[in-house]
């Protein structure tokens, strides 16, 4: 075993949630914060840890009740669900002038990917590999939503997840934890900028806390049970990087953990959060989690189990008023002590405090700015730059993309005319009647230079029990009156009038987000039947794919000559992808989540471990790990991603191959656009420790560069690395990095890497 060099002994990184680090104003704060509090009830210290939702979007089998009325007795802390100045307005000086105290309320609302003008899917987003571009949908969404009344958003969600059948993965960053951390810095900063006391900055929550994303089958709100070394060194990250970019709050998850629910998890929320981490924003639960530790069974009712989530570290209690109602009694049976409730208050006005509510409790009801913000073309246009860049293409042969502006192209699929769920899931105040369709997009990119021949070929479900259930939380979908073989017909009609065949399949919006878990997670009904009888029209059939997660696509792979991922992509959707399509604008996104060739191979992974019998590719070599009917490889790997034009890379050059502690070593590699457009390579940097006191992955990010090329042209690209890069956690959750062989990959992708080896000298 290799000796350990401490880089980092994981305890406590101080962490300062608080934007605010002039003195004076802390000082300001407490002594504000102190006065309100002296004069407060219990009741109405209970009444700050209350957050109701009014308005839509319900998410679980609880409403809040009687919300004015409560407002009024001072029995609400904060609101969800609400917003347009106006309404926001109302209900502000309903608790300014009917309560006794006073106290601002605190709006938030899901504005998880835009607020109005609709950004990409996360799992869009991040496929873009583009920070700047990941913050400025941040940024925008913090303006608009400001600018609506709200100053609090339940973003980012970090949750790391490994399995394809979790319909959450369309909200998250995908698979890898590295990567995971930089999206959700940019996130934190786009939303909470350098101050959260502008009125055009909103208050992130970092969400789900924690291991929501491991849930059991990929099946929403299921067991997560976890090794201490997985959690700190594959899942906590992400949540910790937001925490240090910031964010002022944190949510917690509906899973248990190992045994405890998180919401009441007190080795969670107290001795890993603020102890080790330094967290001193406030943490909400999930929608009524509190409530649900009952049927969790760890507590027989809601008394217990509200004493047990506000010892554990909970400050704010999301629509389930188990603390509103039972924390007055447990205070007075001396089952929780007033200063647990005094804590969680505190935190709660701290909030309101950085955000300037006390200061102005109408900064963010600003009718004006709401008119000239929201929605306006400078959005409007960053939506679709934005979405142009979250496409990642996975096929392109013969290049049959881009499409030529001329000729006609027969428009088929479910969703080629579809504007409901352009959008996505939780697309917050979206309004999709405003998304643009692809073809709409098309003819708006092309104009009468192409004609455009459409059929729908096929429904985007054909379950219609499935199709109901989507439909009751507004998924607008419909069964075609006709059948699949006639609407098949009518398909292979139009293909076979035209040059090219543009295929719109995929997963309507409601197939993913949250209680959207699929066991099989190919095309949904009839539409590979239609691609295949499509394809028998011998005409070249490009597929453009929307779906919220990663899918199962081997024959589609095999079969069709271009595909285009473009998830859920936005109010500007169908303008990006004519974009991308007639080459306007060359793909470059690359795939943050594996895409298995099937469900049976899931979850499946770049970074996985070697094992102690790695299938070396010898079918007959038995006693192996790998499956008997399928390759262990994936259908397309983490990090993969064509371009229009192709990328040649030179063998990279290290500036040692003896890594020493406190030193670096650079890393370049020479990369040449050879082909024929002018695009942006995302050039990865992975990296292999050999032998660990613990085993390590196979592969791990460690850097990329997203760097533009014109044709013809090179760029050196350079990395650096340090020992501080290398660390780990150890069996006994120490961080270190330890002395020894390495290998070190550059490269297009996760696959198509070759090992240099290096080594980590003391
Ligand atoms: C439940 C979801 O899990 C969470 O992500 C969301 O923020 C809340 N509901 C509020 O809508």
């Amino acid at each position: 075993m290799k000796r350990l060099i401490p880089v980092i002994l994981f305890v406590m990184t101080l962490v300062s949630s608080c934007q605010h680090t002039d003195p004076g104003r802390e000082t300001d704060m407490d002594a504000k914060i102190n006065a309100l509090m002296s004069q407060m009830t219990l009741e109405e210290k209970i009444g700050q840890l209350n957050l109701v939702a009014v308005g839509f979007d319900v998410t679980g089998p609880i409403v809040s009740e009687n919300v004015d009325e409560k407002i009024k007795q001072g029995y609400v802390g904060g609101v969800f669900n609400t917003f347009t100045p106006d309404v926001v307005k109302k209900m502000q000086k309903r608790a300014l002038t009917e309560s006794r105290l006073g106290i601002p309320l605190i709006f938030g609302y899901d504005v998880i990917h835009g607020h109005r003008t609709i950004f990409p899917i996360p799992l869009g987003l991040a496929s873009s590999w583009d920070m700047e571009a990941i913050e400025k949908s941040a940024y925008i969404s913090a303006q608009e939503a400001s600018a609506d009344g709200l100053n609090w958003v339940f973003s980012p969600m970090v949750d790391i997840s490994r399995d394809p059948r979790w319909g959450r993965v369309s909200e998250c960053p995908g698979e890898d934890t590295w990567y995971g951390c930089q999206v959700a810095k940019a996130m934190v900063r786009g939303y909470q900028g350098d101050d959260l006391g502008k009125d055009n900055t909103v208050m992130a929550c970092v969400k789900h806390f924690a291991l929501y994303g491991a849930a059991e089958a990929g099946r929403d709100y299921n067991t997560t049970d976890m090794s201490r070394l997985s959690m700190f060194q594959d899942y906590f990250p992400p949540y910790k990087a937001g925490l240090d970019a910031g964010a002022g709050s944190v949510m917690t998850s509906f899973n248990e953990i190992n045994g405890i629910p998180a919401t009441g998890n007190k080795w969670l929320m107290t001795e890993l959060l603020r102890d080790q981490w330094g967290f001193d924003g406030f943490v909400v639960t999930d929608y009524t989690a509190i409530n649900e530790m009952v049927p969790h069974g760890i507590g027989a009712d809601e008394y217990e189990v509200g004493a047990q989530a506000l010892e554990a570290g909970v400050d704010m209690d999301m629509v389930g008023e188990v603390f509103l109602n039972n924390l007055k009694k447990a205070v007075e049976d001396g089952k929780v002590s007033e200063k647990t409730v005094d804590i969680a208050c505190r935190r709660i006005l701290e909030a309101k405090y950085k955000l300037g509510l006390f200061e102005d409790p109408y900064r963010y009801v600003d009718a004006e700015r709401a008119e000239k913000t929201i929605m306006s073309q400078e959005h409007i246009d960053a939506a679709r730059d934005i979405a142009c860049k979250s496409m990642v293409l996975l096929k392109n042969d013969s290049q049959v993309l881009p499409l030529k502006e001329k000729g006609a192209i027969a428009l088929i699929g479910p969703l080629a005319t579809n504007q409901r769920d352009m959008i996505g899931n939780w697309s917050g105040a979206g309004d999709w009647k405003k998304a643009v369709s692809v073809e709409q997009g098309i003819r708006n990119v092309a104009g009468d230079k192409v004609k455009v021949l459409y059929a729908k070929g096929a429904n985007i479900a054909d379950d219609e029990q499935m199709i109901q259930r989507l439909n009751a939380h507004g998924g607008n979908l419909d069964i075609d009156s006709r059948s699949s073989a006639e609407m098949i017909a009518e398909a292979v009609r139009v293909a076979s009038k035209a040059d090219v065949i543009v295929a719109v399949v995929g997963e309507s919006q409601g197939m993913s987000g949250e209680a959207a878990s699929r066991t099989d997670i190919t095309l949904p009904g009839q539409q590979q039947a239609l691609l295949k009888a499509l394809k028998k029209t011998g005409k070249p059939m490009v597929l453009v794919l929307m779906n919220g997660r990663p899918l199962a696509l081997k024959w589609e792979e095999e079969h069709a000559d271009a595909i285009l991922e473009t998830w859920f992509a936005g109010t500007q959707a169908g303008n990006a992808i004519a974009d991308v399509l007639f080459g306007h604008h060359n793909p470059s996104g690359k795939l943050t989540a594996t895409f298995p060739q099937v469900v049976g191979q899931v979850p499946i992974y770049y970074n996985h471990k070697n094992t102690g019998r790695p299938f070396g590719g010898d079918l007959f070599d038995k006693y192996k790990t790998r499956y008997l009917d399928v390759t262990n490889e994936p259908l397309y790997p983490f990090g993969f991603g064509l371009s229009y034009t192709t990328f040649d890379y030179s063998a990279p050059v290290l500036s040692t191959t003896q890594l020493k502690k406190g030193e670096s070593m650079k890393i370049s590699v020479t990369v040449s656009n050879t082909g024929n457009y002018d695009g942006e390579e995302v050039v990865q940097l992975y990296i292999r420790d050999l032998v660990g006191s613990v085993t390590r992955p196979v592969k791990e990010l460690k850097g990329f560069k997203k760097v533009f090329i014109a044709k013809g042209e090179s760029k050196k690209v350079e990395f650096e690395l340090t020992t501080d890069d290398l660390a780990f956690y150890h069996s006994d959750l120490t961080y270190a990095y330890e002395p020894g062989a390495f290998h070190l990959f550059i490269g297009t992708n996760s696959r198509d890497v070759k090992p240099i080896p290096f080594e980590v000298v003391e």
